[in-house]
């Protein structure tokens, strides 16, 4: 058989047509990258329990057998139970009015219910609640965003699911491989949402190196198939891609929200504490600009954020608050510009890896020739 590139020892491996592993919050959009050949992962951690389950049986009626996984945050340091009024208690009178005052500055109406974005609190409770359905389920990946406790991993694989750990550094990748990790995923600066410091060329490198047999995914800013072949040329086994299923037609989407997003350049995004307590990669909007501003309070950590602002960030979306409205992208935004089925994504990216082979191989044919003319 020829050598096809493309065709890596993990996707070989996990039995799928293409090195692409696409992270999604719609169930819709995972299905979708499941079945475009990809590797569909459902991300999970604002979901209540009984939406997971419902949503990973769900995914399992439209792809079948083949595989696709669910990613929940783990992070070290939350409550132990999911104690909104204990949070609540621990809220600065100066971060309460900061907020108060841009629920009045935009004219944001109170959300009809309260915690539409906070739901609960991040805490060991509901990670453990979270962790029961997925442990009964039978999705085929636990991909750990933030944090990769030992007894989840050891768990998990004793329930037949691989392991995947998102790493940002060489530190985090050590720590993560000192467990029986499977796939690592090395997401460089550029990606969406929760992200560290080091860019995408820059880290996957240095992660594969430190890997060993560990395969390692690429992600942080990977749009196209000439980003698909540079992963693959720079170690890794396949791509890991968030931001490019947020304007497919498969997933659901505020149309507000959709075409800020298919507006949006590279450069129109910025990394922000507000949301979450943690820097989280977003369009940047009124929201991430006033957060910014000189004499606004910085954001709390993780879980006290979430809690402080759940409640207004429920209401600007029920309300359309369009100044304010946002949504976490990375740099990769600005090659989205159109909705697209998430098929299409995906072939254009695949076919758009071997043209460009092909065309390496030309480009330097003609150079050895005019070099030696
Ligand atoms: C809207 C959005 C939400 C995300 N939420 C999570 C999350 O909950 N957990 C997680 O591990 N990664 C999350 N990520 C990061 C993705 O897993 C992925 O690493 C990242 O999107 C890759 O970079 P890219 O956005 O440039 O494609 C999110 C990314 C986006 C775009």
């Amino acid at each position: 058989m020829p050598f096809d590139p493309l065709q890596t020892r993990l996707i070989r491996r996990l039995g799928i047509a293409n090195p692409v592993f696409g992270f999604a919050h719609d169930a819709a959009a995972v299905a979708a990258i499941t079945n475009a050949g990809g590797f569909g992962v459902l991300g999970a951690t604002r979901h209540t329990p009984e939406e997971i389950e419902r949503d990973l049986a769900w995914i399992r009626t439209q792809v079948g057998k083949k595989p696709f996984g669910v990613n929940l945050v783990l992070p070290t340091g939350m409550p132990e139970t999911d104690n909104r009024a204990a949070i609540e208690a621990q809220l600065p009178e100066a971060h309460r009015a900061f907020v108060r005052g841009l629920q009045e500055k935009y004219a944001v109406p109170a959300a009809s219910q309260a915690g539409m974005r906070s739901r609960f609190v991040r805490s060991e409770e509901s990670a453990q609640a979270q962790l029961e359905v997925v442990m009964r389920s039978d999705v085929n990946m636990l991909a750990c965003g933030i944090g990769s406790p030992l007894e989840v991993i050891e768990r998990a694989k004793a329930t037949g699911k691989l392991v995947l750990a998102l790493v940002g550094s060489p530190k985090h990748a050590r720590n993560a491989l000192s467990k029986p990790i499977d796939i690592l995923v090395a997401q460089g600066y550029d990606a969406g949402a929760h992200t560290g410091s080091i860019g995408t060329f820059s880290l996957v490198p240095q992660i594969v190196d430190v890997a060993g047999d560990v395969p390692v995914l690429a992600a942080g800013g990977v749009a196209t198939g000439r980003h698909l072949l540079a992963a693959l040329a720079m170690g890794a086994q396949g791509v890991w891609m968030g931001t490019a299923w947020l304007t497919t037609a498969e997933h659901h989407m505020h149309p507000v929200v959709r075409d800020k997003l298919l507006a949006a350049r590279s450069e129109d995004t910025v990394i922000s504490r507000a949301d979450s307590g943690k820097t989280l990669r977003q369009i940047r909007s009124a929201w991430s600009d006033e957060w910014a501003a000189p004499g606004a309070p910085s954001p709390l950590k993780m879980p006290l954020q979430d809690i402080l602002v759940g409640d207004l960030l429920g209401a600007i979306d029920e309300h359309e608050v369009q100044a304010l409205m946002h949504h976490p992208a990375g740099q990769s935004i600005g090659y989205f510009n159109e909705v697209r089925t998430v098929a299409d994504v995906m072939d254009g990216i695949v076919a758009e890896a071997r043209t460009r082979l092909e065309r390496l191989a030309d480009e330097n044919e003609v150079t050895t020739a005019t070099a030696t003319s």
